[in-house]
């Protein structure tokens, strides 16, 4: 590991700043990513969280063992290292003080980074006083998702983050990205060449991804109440791995070629029509913890949508998103058309692919081969790599600091890339065609047939309890 003067001369961050320190966010992913950088001996610069609890640095630090209690046994050494870079900053982000306070924290500090694990309606005011305090020099700034609630609260957002940051010192967090199987899905598709001929229109009869949670929206119903599923996963998440899915290969390896593919799959989506979209709201949640009584937002969503390019043209992709349904599986599944038959009655599935995204990590290749009972007939059979995650893999918000901390934004949104996923959902935002009430524990509302795809939906199966 090189030492805090080599990474700073390489442009590593040299302080880790967090707003949000006594959140849902912080305590479920921050400090365990934290406390794995440490693991790792990677965690070698001091570590700021801020918020508005009057915690000491003790109950700081308690807090923080505590989020790691709740993920499992806590590794003491790990925990120890996390625990030394750790300080405490408490105050108002409405207040100045709170600012100057944090700049006599970070010391001599050359390369912050700030983390805003906070409402997006608290980015500009702190943005602001950050850069009022001398404190944005240098700096890079990490934002959550959803980035602004449609196109032009986006681009607002934007403004805000670019009058103190450069672009190169924006990341906007998709975790989505981090993702070791997300990432894995552009590796498959060019590293095999098996695959990349059939990767196109001549041979996709179609493709469908399905999100599918169990969980509802736990406690965070104010948030979901404004946010509904199309922008809390579809216009981001999703939207990544169908980039993933239809990107053509870089021109190079580099941060912006990369970027540069994907943005170009988005623009070749034409906007979502309200006719194409399904949208549920499944029972009991009008009587979830901050929801409306007579809330109209959406908690399942199905919708039809094509990339309007020379590999894609007329393949229809499928996408469905949704909170307490029967299985928490996310996965994606490219069908290919099928070969003309030799035996007349012959059955033959469509060849697939199937990308298991998670909670397990899988690719599936649905073959046909023949029955030995019956030899002109067929019988699938999926050809199946699997992925046991391996102890002490980096998880997607260990990765995510870790490269927004040594400067590399090849795996966070671009502001272009976000503006064209809001311009793709606006229009139905904006419509919001009706919603349908579905009971939990099911599939969502059923979707017309131009809303199904050809074959209709491959329900995910649930993990199995050694994955
Ligand atoms: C978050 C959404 O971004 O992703 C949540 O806000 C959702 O509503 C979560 O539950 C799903 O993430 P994962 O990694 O569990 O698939």
């Amino acid at each position: 590991m090189p030492t805090i003067t080599e990474q700073l001369a390489a442009g590593h961050s040299d302080a880790l700043v967090f707003f949000g320190a006594a959140g849902d966010l912080a305590f479920k992913k921050i400090f365990p990513a934290l406390a794995a950088m440490a693991r790792r001996g990677h965690l070698t610069m001091p570590v700021i969280g801020v918020a508005r609890r009057p915690w000491s640095i003790d109950q700081f630090k308690a807090h923080a063992r505590e989020s790691l209690a709740a993920q499992g046994p806590v590794d003491d050494k790990a925990f120890g290292a996390l625990a030394a870079q750790l300080r405490y900053v408490r105050g108002d982000y409405a207040d100045q003080a709170t600012f100057d306070a944090l700049r006599q924290a970070l010391g001599g500090a050359k390369r912050p980074a700030y983390y805003l694990a906070i409402p997006p309606d608290e980015f500009g005011p702190v943005v602001e006083k950050l850069e009022r305090s001398g404190c944005t020099q240098g700096a890079r700034v990490i934002v959550e998702k959803p980035f602004g609630h449609d196109r032009a609260s986006a681009q607002a957002l934007n403004r805000i983050l670019l009058s103190a940051f450069d672009e190169a010192g924006i990341f906007r967090i998709d975790h989505y990205l981090g993702k070791t199987a997300v990432q894995n899905m552009v590796f498959f598709r060019f590293a095999n060449t098996f695959l990349e001929p059939l990767w196109n229109r001549r041979f996709v009869d179609s493709v469908q991804i399905t999100m599918a949670e169990t969980i509802g929206v736990q406690g965070r119903g104010s948030f979901y109440d404004e946010t509904g599923t199309l922008r809390d996963v579809v216009q981001n998440h999703l939207f990544q791995v169908l980039a993933n899915l239809a990107m053509e290969p870089p021109a190079r390896t580099d941060s912006e070629s990369l970027r540069d593919e994907k943005v170009k799959v988005l623009k070749s989506i034409p906007a979502l029509k309200p006719e194409d979209v399904v949208r549920g709201q499944f029972r009991g949640y009008l009587d979830e913890k901050g929801v409306a009584k007579d809330s109209a937002t959406e908690t399942y969503v199905a919708l039809r949508l094509e990339i309007d390019s020379w590999r894609w043209q007329g393949v229809p992709f499928y996408i469905r998103a949704g909170k307490c349904l029967a299985v928490g599986a996310t996965e994606v599944l490219v069908r290919l058309r099928c070969p003309p038959k030799i035996f007349p009655a012959q059955r033959i599935a469509p060849n697939f692919v199937r990308f298991r995204i998670g909670p397990d990590v899988a690719i599936g290749l649905g073959t046909t081969v023949m029955d030995p009972a019956e030899t002109t007939e067929g019988r699938q059979t999926e050809l199946l790599s699997t992925h046991r995650t391996e102890a002490g893999e980096m998880d997607a918000y260990e990765r995510l600091l870790g490269d927004a901390m040594a400067g590399d934004p090849s795996l966070f949104a671009r502001e272009d890339q976000v503006e064209e996923a809001w311009r793709i959902v606006d229009p139905v935002v904006a419509a919001a065609p009706p919603v349908q009430v579905y009971e939990p524990g099911n599939w969502g509302v059923p979707t017309p047939p131009h809303v199904t795809p050809p074959g209709g939906w491959r329900d995910p199966v649930a993990a199995h309890s050694n994955h």
